[in-house]
């Protein structure tokens, strides 16, 4: 039996499905409109000021899937900025072509296969590098931080935008008051070693949004800046406003494809890897099926609120004028 979804912020039930398994193809499915609802107009506005967007002629976004990040970042570099993506993944790679010629057919723009450990680009080559929910998925994201510096002109930015998808898996809802304390304290015991049972197999760090700015400044970057995005996505009967139309479409959407958390051999994998033993392991499935379920329930029946906050880091470092060695 395959659970359906717990209601969670977008940025974890979205990424937690796409890292389920590194083997398997980030479907183009999981990159629904869902995603562009992930940030306010109004403050991509205010962190393009930040960032000076203005004054960017080159910016790559790396591992950027079908393109939903370089195409908001779009709308605030100069018309003739160039927009490079690159993706590991040649089906997200067309898409994110395709895209991008739909929203800004003419704009100049480049998208590309690549590998983030070994960018297809060449040293100081774009004023700013960023990517959106690429770094938690990796084993070694400080060789991804090394690419995304090694590619940036001195004096330019790289800009990560990553979550802290543990402390986003504990998020509440209308359901928790009236969820038994053994419960949750078992939920969240199965979310800890879930999390950390996946990066012991080198499956990414899901709460690797805290840890950024300390990588940065070990890899070199200066004037760091940390900053908190300030879109929630409350999930309230009748649940009519479009972002929460999409977020309904895009579960049925994944569970209609099947995705590896909610298999129970992944599932096991990654809490064995947790030290959960086998006893464990089962009494969290359950307990995993049974608030999933009641969750389901909720919905039906108009119950279940939720305000849809979530913990997701913007973390800036310039690259020195002067070479580091
Ligand atoms: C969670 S998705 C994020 C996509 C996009 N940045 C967005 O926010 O919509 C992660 C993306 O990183 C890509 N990816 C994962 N590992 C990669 C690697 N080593 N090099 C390049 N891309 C990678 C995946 O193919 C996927 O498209």
């Amino acid at each position: 039996m395959r659970p359906r979804l717990q209601r969670m912020p977008p940025y974890v039930f979205e990424d937690w499905i796409m890292s389920a398994s590194s083997a398997a193809p980030h479907s183009a499915a999981y990159f629904g409109e869902e995603r562009d609802y992930w940030w306010n107009d109004d403050y991509l506005e205010l962190l393009a000021r930040r960032l000076r967007l203005d004054q960017v002629a080159r910016l790559a976004d790396i591992g950027c899937g079908i393109g939903h990040w370089c195409g908001l970042l779009a709308r605030h570099v100069p018309a003739d900025a160039q927009i490079i993506g690159i993706d590991r993944d040649a089906t997200n790679v067309a898409g994110a072509r395709a895209r991008f010629a739909r929203l800004w057919p003419d704009r100049p723009a480049r998208f590309a296969e690549g590998d983030a450990l070994a960018l297809p680009l060449g040293d100081g080559t774009v004023d700013l590098a960023t990517c959106q929910t690429l770094l938690i998925h990796l084993a070694e994201p400080e060789r991804a931080i090394a690419e995304l510096m090694r590619v940036t002109r001195p004096g330019g930015q790289v800009v990560a935008v990553e979550p802290n998808n543990l402390f986003n898996r504990i998020a509440v809802s209308s359901l928790t008051p009236e969820t038994p304390l053994d419960e949750r304290i078992t939920e969240v015991t199965a979310a800890l070693r879930l999390v950390e049972g996946r990066r012991r197999q080198g499956l990414g760090c899901e709460y690797l949004g805290d840890l950024l700015p300390g990588l940065f400044a070990r890899a070199g970057l200066e004037d760091i800046r940390v900053w908190v995005a300030d879109c929630a996505l409350p999930f309230v009967p009748p649940y009519a406003a479009p972002e929460q139309q999409a977020q309904l479409a895009a579960h049925a959407r994944w569970q209609a494809e099947g995705s590896g958390p909610y298999d129970r051999a992944v599932f096991a994998a990654d809490l064995a890897a947790g030290s959960a033993d086998e006893a464990e392991i089962e009494r969290s499935w359950q307990m995993m099926l049974a608030s999933a379920a009641a969750a389901d329930q909720a919905i039906t029946d108009r119950r279940y609120h939720a305000a849809g906050g979530g913990l997701f880091y913007i973390v800036v470092g310039r690259v020195p004028e002067r070479p580091i060695r």
